[in-house]
């Protein structure tokens, strides 16, 4: 049987990557977070000491890096940078901000390409980022664009944060959301932007239950059509 996809495209903290790993669970999907992939190369860059804004110099350096992605018995996607785990550091805040400025290149972009296709190809998968559904996978099964207004994100992520132990004050995190909101939606490769035939899912109402409620319901009925 032909695998099945489903896109899940959207802003940062919109609630992607949760609700997306817990949906392919359910699915017994395998989950694909994209954004990590893009993130281990920014780590790759910042350790070898490229300069982030010398698109040639970062071009240059990706034939060398190993990039591989596992997944653990706990459906967990682990990166690794040549046979490294690097799966917790590529989350700290100086990598996400040197992803945004990688992850404009094009050439970046179409070195991820077959990487990612190759993976729906061979599985069914649930792969959330920023134009899975308008570039990687156009024909995917299901497109979900989810997202949630700016100011709950920033506050979803504040407390996310605090019971992490590192708080950071409000308008600092919104302030650097609505950063990356611009970066993501202005950047002249693969913008962020909800395909045609994408079902726009807006959380900024509702919890983890109800946002996976909806998902749910709608990947169901796609999927029977
Ligand atoms: O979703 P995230 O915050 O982990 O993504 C990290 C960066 O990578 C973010 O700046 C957007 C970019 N990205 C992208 O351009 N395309 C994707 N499919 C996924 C992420």
């Amino acid at each position: 049987m032909k695998p099945i996809s489903i896109a899940i495209d959207g802003p940062s903290g919109a609630g992607k990557s949760t609700l997306a790993r817990s949906v392919a669970a359910k699915l017994g999907f395998l989950y694909v977070d994209t954004g990590a992939i893009y993130r281990t190369i920014a780590y790759d860059v910042l350790q070898r000491g490229i300069d982030p804004g010398d698109e040639a110099a970062v071009l240059a350096g990706l034939p060398q890096l190993r990039l591989e992605l596992s997944h653990g018995a706990d459906g967990l996607q682990h990166m690794l940078r040549n046979g490294e785990d690097v799966t917790d550091a590529i989350r700290l805040p100086e990598v996400s901000m040197c992803a945004s400025v990688v992850s404009a290149y094009p050439g970046v972009r179409s070195y991820l390409l077959d990487m990612q296709r190759r993976l729906a190809a061979e599985h069914s998968v649930v792969m959330d980022g920023r134009d899975i559904g308008t570039v990687v996978l156009p024909d995917a099964t299901v497109k979900i664009y989810l997202t949630a207004r700016a100011e709950e994100r920033a506050r979803r992520r504040m407390l996310e944060l605090e019971q992490r132990g590192t708080p950071q004050p409000y308008e600092e995190i919104l302030e650097d959301i609505r950063r990356r909101d611009w970066n993501d939606t202005h950047r002249a490769a693969a913008p962020l932007r909800q395909a045609e035939d994408a079902v726009l899912v807006d959380t900024t109402r509702l919890n983890f239950e109800e946002s996976e409620e909806a998902l749910m319901r709608l990947i169901v009925e796609r999927m029977r059509e």
